[in-house]
């Protein structure tokens, strides 16, 4: 498959401030006059987003999770990610396959080995040319959660939980340091945005 436009994905634990971020990066584009399509994880497409209802609420063995999370993600793939990204436009999801490392690997003990046979299956050779990653330290990231109402399961869970998820997270940016940005989310919203803003207009030139 030839894509002719580029695929940018956000991660980072729960609570290390994707959100604000993402109405940065969407303005950005906009005043650019990039052609984007802003997207999601579970989500994305209507099955997906009725997965993803039930990922972020109903109990299930982390296996099943791990099954389900990559059904909604074989949808969002051949509904919106391959053929925006075919027709030249810039998509942007917020959390991808490195997530299922980060979540159902890292967070709940699923072997890598497994997921890696589901990411071959339904990615293929499809891979983002750029990942953001917000981090920050688990003990910012829980204080920050516990201001916000209806958490769901994941936001629900321990500290040691999210700590592995940031291990994990760490380690994949490490290992694919040439599409990973790590983001200090610790650092103002400014300096983060410019930091954002450097990296988009070299992915875009
Ligand atoms: P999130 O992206 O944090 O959305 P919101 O900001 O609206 O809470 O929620 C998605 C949750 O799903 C998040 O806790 C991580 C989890 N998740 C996985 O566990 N595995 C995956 O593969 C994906 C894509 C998400």
């Amino acid at each position: 498959m030839n894509n002719l436009g580029k695929f940018i994905t956000l991660e980072g634990v729960d609570g290390a401030g994707k959100t604000t971020h993402i109405e940065f990066i969407k303005n950005y584009l906009s005043d650019l006059g990039i052609h984007y399509v802003m997207t999601r994880e579970p989500g994305g497409t209507l099955l997906g987003e009725r997965l993803r209802d039930i990922l972020l609420h109903d109990e299930m063995t982390p296996e099943t999770e791990t099954m389900l999370m990559f059904a909604a993600r074989n949808e969002h793939i051949d509904k919106v990610i391959r053929p925006n990204l075919l027709s030249g436009a810039v998509v942007i999801s917020d959390r991808f396959t490195d997530a299922s490392y980060a979540y159902q690997a890292g967070g709940k003990g699923v072997k890598e080995e497994k997921i890696d046979i589901l990411k071959n299956w339904v990615q293929g050779s499809l891979q983002p040319d750029l990942t953001f990653l917000f981090d920050l330290p688990v003990e910012i990231s829980m204080e920050r959660l516990k201001k916000t109402k209806n958490l769901d399961k994941f936001e629900r869970e321990n500290k040691n939980f999210h700590e592995n998820i940031r291990k994990k997270y760490l380690m994949l940016a490490n290992a694919c340091a040439e599409r990973f940005v790590v983001l200090d989310s610790q650092k103002s919203i400014e300096e983060i945005q410019c930091q954002i803003k450097l990296k988009l207009d070299e992915a875009l030139k």
